[in-house]
């Protein structure tokens, strides 16, 4: 799932703050993989895991692993003030540094091709001599609301810090969606599970293996994991093979349910304020580093925003950026991840204005929970891929 959020005016749905404003808007960008419909949210709304009673300590840090390794993630600002809307990773695909943006939601690696139009400071593949596109393969990524990318596809050696993976399937745009011209990434690095990759063979899907997948098949890295540090306002990484041990904390592990593609889990519980709220839906969603938000049951995001001066327009919460906003804890067995409410408090709605938009919003539109980047910010999240026995690992703080 790539779904962040882009405050443009000329796409403002007219989310009115006050009366005596002009409307400004929002919209919430989604691309979604199709297989999300095939399966339907019902049945992944099935999948109840609960948290695995143990916790593992952290690695130690003075053991080198030759070929696992770290890169830095930037955060990338949408039109408000100045947000994470999301975060860039450089990758170096044939001597080409492209940003990318890391997405645990879904399973595509692609960048923009020579024949999208130049903009802004973007990357554009260019083929070397002698490379050609794999004959008869396509692939097509289709978004909420409609607009996507497609294109063709190239086998390329990518590197992502020291991590180099050979026959990496790259799939080169020769089409993208307008929202995709004027985002800053120059594509999407898919970290969901390999079945859902879009790649198709004369019509026929032929899923190819996502970055980490290869890694893993090809032996490259020590461990099938990856650790994942978004930070508010500032730089993280993505570590791969490994798990970080800045800090002496232990990791909470759960389960996942990748039945669907995705890194889907079911926290302990969620509080507001240190205070659990309980929800009449289910609190399973997926672990997505392409969501700009956290997308949680309505009932909760309203007893969340309830006495702050928050108001409900067009499906989404706005309020006075003035307002301070309650600390919000997602449980996942033995950790608390509290998520400090200034995180909450997003961005402006547009540059300059006094009404800000909320970082949690509610999930019922999608059908699906979604923690994104506002919850995984709060955190350090191990993503382990072990075949038959796959996990999400939280520790607090990122
Ligand atoms: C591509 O597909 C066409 C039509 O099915 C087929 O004739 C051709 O052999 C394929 N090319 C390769 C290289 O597989
Ligand atoms: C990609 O998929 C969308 C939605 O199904 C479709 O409208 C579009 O024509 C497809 N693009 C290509 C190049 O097949
Ligand atoms: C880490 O925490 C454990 C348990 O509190 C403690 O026994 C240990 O000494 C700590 N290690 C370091 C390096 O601080």
């Amino acid at each position: 799932m790539h779904y962040y959020l882009a405050i443009t005016a000329a796409l403002a749905v007219g989310v009115v703050a006050r009366p005596a404003n002009k409307p400004t808007g929002f919209i919430i960008k989604q691309v979604k993989n199709p297989n999300f419909h095939r399966n339907g949210p019902a049945e992944f709304a099935k999948a109840l895991n609960k948290w695995l009673p143990y916790s593992e300590t952290w690695d130690s840090p003075a053991i080198e692993r030759r070929g696992d390794g770290s890169v830095v993630t930037n955060p990338a600002s949408g039109s408000g003030d100045g947000a994470d809307q999301e975060y860039l990773c450089p990758v170096n695909i044939n001597g080409q540094v492209f940003k990318l943006d890391f997405d645990t939601g879904s399973s595509d690696l692609w960048v923009r091709g020579p024949t999208i139009p130049a903009s802004g400071s973007h990357t554009a593949f260019a083929p070397k001599n002698g490379d050609n596109p794999i004959p008869n393969e396509t692939w097509n990524i289709t978004y909420g609301d409609k607009t996507g990318a497609s294109g063709i596809v190239y086998s390329e050696t990518v590197n992502v810090g020291p991590v180099a993976v050979t026959k990496q399937a790259v799939e080169v745009a020769t089409s993208i969606s307008p929202t995709f011209q004027r985002d800053p990434a120059d594509g999407l690095l898919g970290l969901a599970f390999s079945g859902i990759n879009t790649v198709k063979t004369n019509g026929q899907r032929t899923p190819q293996n996502t970055f980490f997948q290869n890694a893993i098949t090809q032996k490259i890295l020590n461990k099938p994991v990856f650790g994942v540090s978004l930070k508010y306002k500032a730089a993280g990484s993505y570590d791969f093979g490994f798990v970080r041990s800045t800090t002496n904390t232990t990791l909470a592990y759960t389960p996942v349910d990748r039945s669907h593609g995705f890194w889907g889990f079911t926290p302990s519980g969620v509080q507001i304020g240190g205070k659990a709220v309980s929800s009449s839906s289910s609190l399973t969603g997926i672990a997505d580093t392409g969501t700009t938000l956290l997308l949680l049951p309505d009932d909760i995001v309203a007893s969340y925003y309830q006495g702050t001066g928050a108001a409900l327009a067009n499906g989404h919460y706005t309020f006075p950026c003035s307002t301070t906003l309650p600390d919000f804890q997602v449980v996942i067995g033995a950790a608390t991840i509290t998520i400090p409410g200034k995180f909450i408090n997003y961005d402006t709605v547009s540059k300059g204005s006094t009404t800000c938009f909320g970082g949690i919003q509610p999930s019922s539109q999608l059908k699906m929970n979604i923690y994104g980047d506002i919850f995984l910010k709060a955190a350090y999240v191990v993503f382990d891929a072990t075949v038959g026995a796959p996990k999400l690992g939280f520790a607090p703080g990122s």
